[in-house]
């Protein structure tokens, strides 16, 4: 029961409860990031370490969240910290390039040959503003497209069909733009269209229908804020096919996706987007967003005489300490690494299906490489409608039960392994969430 998961969290945290309530005095709520808030108020972290972190109240717990994904390497990799320390020994940011941005650059552009050019920005959202505004750019045409379900990060234009009610969200195959935030202009709606995951049908006849005013459809390849619901054979390949052909320009939003190969989902895929944006792994746990693709796109940024047809301004864009980083955690993540962080998530995955099955749990486990999310619903899945838990209380208790065992995953269901993470953290895993299964059912 959540009740008593609350009671017993509350037990655990009067630490963190005295700082919420701190917290309450000068900030809405207590805190700046909604998507880290939780009833009936979120534990403060004071310490991070490989595969684990400590709260105010020094309970210290499994990391399988790692900064929703970011962290690859888990907490405090010392290459990561060295790499930072010394870069920010002489100086935090510059008004002007550094090195450092150069060779992460080069470092990107070589993991992702699609990416024929990059530039930094300090967020994903940034990074898909950025992608969305080139593409209109590039295109002359002001509609984009996105997918049911897809997050895209905090900007007006993604603020679209990320959690929609399906009562008022249309029918399946023509879903209805729905605005996800209070303040996103009706304008927005108009200009954002909304396909369903898994139908190449349906999306075909949307986006020809729109053609002629669609500039691009962003796409995680993963929809990995949605569910980890796998592409079907040949979605992808569709979807590359119709933009192509329809002039709209193909955005693969890898900030989460890209850290599932060296050259992130398009690779593991075989897909070749127009445009990609990254953001998470990429700065080693410091901001970071960035976008690039093709270089005739790309273009719009050239300053050379005069200005960019775009301006993208940035304070603290591609600042040293960021880039220092980035390239300190890229040049961690080896083929031998990717196969590691392979066999953890293949690992989870396997023990959480045995353990489901072994005690005739409804439930179901998604995802790829390191990365997973938990379902708690039978129905097959294809899309955002089927992943919807059947009891919508659920996805919390899971999370609740697990803050008490000392184990942390996102809200939602979804979780990530660490290349820092043992195969007995990874059943450590397991085992915690068959005792929290066990407590609810
Ligand atoms: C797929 C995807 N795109 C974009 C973003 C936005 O990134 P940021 O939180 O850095 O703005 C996120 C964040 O979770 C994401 O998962």
């Amino acid at each position: 029961m959540l009740e008593h998961e609350i009671d017993d969290y509350k037990a655990k945290t009067p630490r963190s409860r005295a700082l919420f309530e701190e917290a309450l005095r000068v900030m809405p709520g207590g805190n700046s990031r909604t998507t880290t808030f939780f009833d009936p108020y979120p534990f403060y972290i004071s310490r991070g370490s490989g595969a684990r972190i400590w709260d105010a109240d020094g309970v210290e717990r499994l990391d399988f969240n790692g900064n929703y994904t970011s962290l690859i390497l888990g907490h405090a990799h010392p290459a990561v910290v060295t790499a930072i320390q010394e870069t920010a020994a002489h100086g935090m940011s510059f008004p002007g390039p550094s090195e450092l941005e150069i060779r992460l650059a080069e470092i990107l552009t070589q993991r992702i040959p699609t990416m024929e050019a990059i530039r930094f920005a300090n967020s994903g959202t940034e990074a898909t503003m950025h992608a969305i505004r080139v593409a209109r750019a590039f295109t002359g045409r002001s509609k984009i497209a996105k997918f049911e379900g897809a997050y895209h990060g905090t900007h007006d234009w993604v603020l679209v069909s990320i959690s929609p009610d399906p009562a008022q969200a249309g029918s399946r195959k023509r879903p209805k733009s729905v605005a996800w935030s209070a303040g996103v202009p009706p304008a927005v709606l108009k200009h954002v269209l909304v396909l369903p995951w898994n139908d190449l049908a349906a999306c075909t006849a949307i986006l020809e229908k729109h053609a002629a005013d669609l500039a691009a459809l962003i796409i995680d390849p993963m929809l990995a804020n949605a569910g980890m619901i796998p592409a079907r054979e040949g979605f992808l390949e569709g979807l590359r096919e119709v933009t192509a052909r329809l002039g709209i320009l193909l955005i693969f939003d890898e900030v989460i996706s890209f850290r599932v190969a060296s050259g992130g989902a398009q690779e593991r895929f075989g897909i070749r987007p127009d445009l990609t944006t990254l953001g998470k792994i990429i700065g080693g746990g410091l901001a970071v967003g960035a976008f690039g693709g093709r270089a005739d796109v790309m273009n719009f940024y050239d300053p050379r005489g005069g200005r960019g047809r775009i301006n993208h301004g940035g304070t603290f864009n591609a600042n040293p300490l960021t880039m220092a980083g980035g390239v300190a955690t890229l040049e961690q993540l080896s083929a031998e690494a990717y196969a590691r962080l392979d066999a953890l998530g293949n690992r989870l995955r396997d023990g959480v299906r045995r353990m489901l099955k072994r005690k005739k749990h409804p439930g179901q486990v998604t995802g790829t490489g390191s990365l997973f999310w938990l379902h708690w619903t039978k129905r097959r899945l294809s899309d955002f409608r089927s992943a919807r838990p059947d009891d919508s209380t659920v996805p919390q208790q899971v999370f609740m039960g697990l803050v008490n065992e000392g184990v942390l995953m996102s809200q939602r269901g979804l979780g990530a392994c660490s290349l820092v993470m043992t195969d007995a953290d990874v059943d450590r895993f397991v085992e915690a969430l068959g005792r929290v299964l066990d407590r609810q059912i």
